[in-house]
């Protein structure tokens, strides 16, 4: 029989589960194959020298490099002859050479030298290192991960190519909003989901932790969350002085950006600024950031800083007692257990993330091309909404 007093225990909680088509992002499972089909950040474009460079991707261990005529490469790191890892390779005028029998790699993965082959190695051409293809844009380096029949245009941003005079274009990759170490480590649709939560804003960056954003944030906003072409959105409206109102858009965008606008409302516009999240493996991501900036050191400025300091300057103590963005999501656990979740009303927008992510994943299955990759320039060009304004 139930003793009833002790009904909700923690010896009856049922085994905890995370949903794997949602959250696993290596080769072969449901969501690492949908995410394939897009282009991601690997670096930004000053990563990328004749320095090797060791990079992860989507549960893939890369080394990154540029040869001595300007061309970035990302290959596998153990060498196609026996093994050894490219990290240790020296770069030259046309590619990467394994330290341990020299075998020479151009930034495609083909084999141009055997040196202690006859001939220079007869049979080289039939080797081919696996690589990936590679783009620079926006300051930072893209790589596509997926099949090579399904390779997509490079998208066009209108957050990144529409600059007002005076304006460039400036790339970071220190962390979630500037407040923790670059490498985050849990799962990285906690990071993504909370794009479209814009409640934890008054909670936990305003009345819990003390003021890390403006005062125009500090209200409780009236929020509506909607799925767009390609993602989505959520408006959130907030009064504002002489009975106007203040409307914050902010955008979950497939594969993984987000686009928010600045929490510190300096001005009235659109975002200035894209993030991406990077998943590196199931349980670590980071953040690429790029954004229109008017100074240089621009983006830096964005970052939540706490009393004045960073947040690699708190104490333990100080973490617990004001937490941020970091705590509150790597607190979630490495995967978090979404079958322990309870979502809510204001929990809209994550349920309708879901809800799409699991749409791309099962037209992935089924052979489709899932939201927002394009196949010609005109379709590589997205508009975004997301923005502060003032109505
Ligand atoms: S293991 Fe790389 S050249 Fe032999
Ligand atoms: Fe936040």
């Amino acid at each position: 029989m139930t003793d009833e007093t002790l009904r909700g225990c923690g010896y009856d909680r049922p085994a905890p589960r995370f949903e794997e088509r949602l959250a696993l992002v290596s080769r072969g499972t449901p969501m690492g194959e949908c995410l394939r089909r897009y282009w991601h950040p690997v670096g930004l474009v000053g990563d990328a020298t004749e320095v090797p460079r060791r990079v992860q991707a989507l549960g893939e261990d890369l080394i990154l490099f540029r040869d001595r005529s300007g061309r970035p490469g990302l290959l596998h790191p153990r060498c196609a002859h026996r093994g050894s890892s490219l990290y240790y390779g020296k770069v030259d005028e046309r590619g990467i050479r394994c330290c341990y029998h020299g075998w020479l790699f151009d930034v495609e993965g083909h084999c141009l030298e055997q040196p202690c082959e006859p001939g220079g190695g007869k049979s080289r051409r039939v080797i081919r290192q696996p690589w990936y293809p590679v783009a620079e844009r926006y300051g930072l380096i893209f790589a596509y991960l997926g099949p090579a029949d399904r390779r997509p245009q490079f998208p066009r941003y209108s957050v990144l190519e529409e600059l007002s005079p005076g304006e460039w274009l400036e790339a970071d990759d220190s962390s979630i909003g500037g407040a923790g170490p670059a490498i985050i480590p849990c799962n990285w649709l906690q990071h993504f989901e909370n794009v479209v939560d814009p409640f934890h804003v008054p909670i936990l960056h305003g009345s819990f932790s003390g003021p890390q954003f403006v005062s125009q944030m500090a209200p409780l906003p009236q929020v509506d969350f909607h799925t767009t072409p390609r993602g989505v959105m959520s408006i959130q409206r907030r009064p504002a002085e002489g009975g106007r109102t203040f409307r914050r858009q902010t955008e979950a965008v497939l594969p993984t950006l987000r686009v928010v606008p600045s929490p510190r409302v300096g001005s009235f516009q659109s975002a200035e600024a894209i993030g991406w999240v990077l998943p590196l493996d199931d349980t670590h991501f980071r953040i690429y950031v790029v954004g229109r900036v008017k100074e240089p050191g621009a983006l830096a400025k964005m970052r939540s800083t706490f009393g004045g300091r960073q947040w690699t300057e708190l104490t333990e103590a100080e973490h617990q007692q004001m937490p941020g963005d970091y705590e509150a999501q790597v607190g979630q656990g490495s995967i978090t257990w979404h079958s322990e979740e309870h979502l809510t009303g204001t929990d809209r927008g994550i349920a309708l993330l879901r809800r799409l992510l699991r749409q791309q994943v099962e037209v992935v299955a089924q052979g489709g091309n899932p939201l927002g990759v394009a196949f010609s320039e005109a379709e590589a060009k997205v508009s975004l909404e997301a923005g502060n304004f003032l109505d």
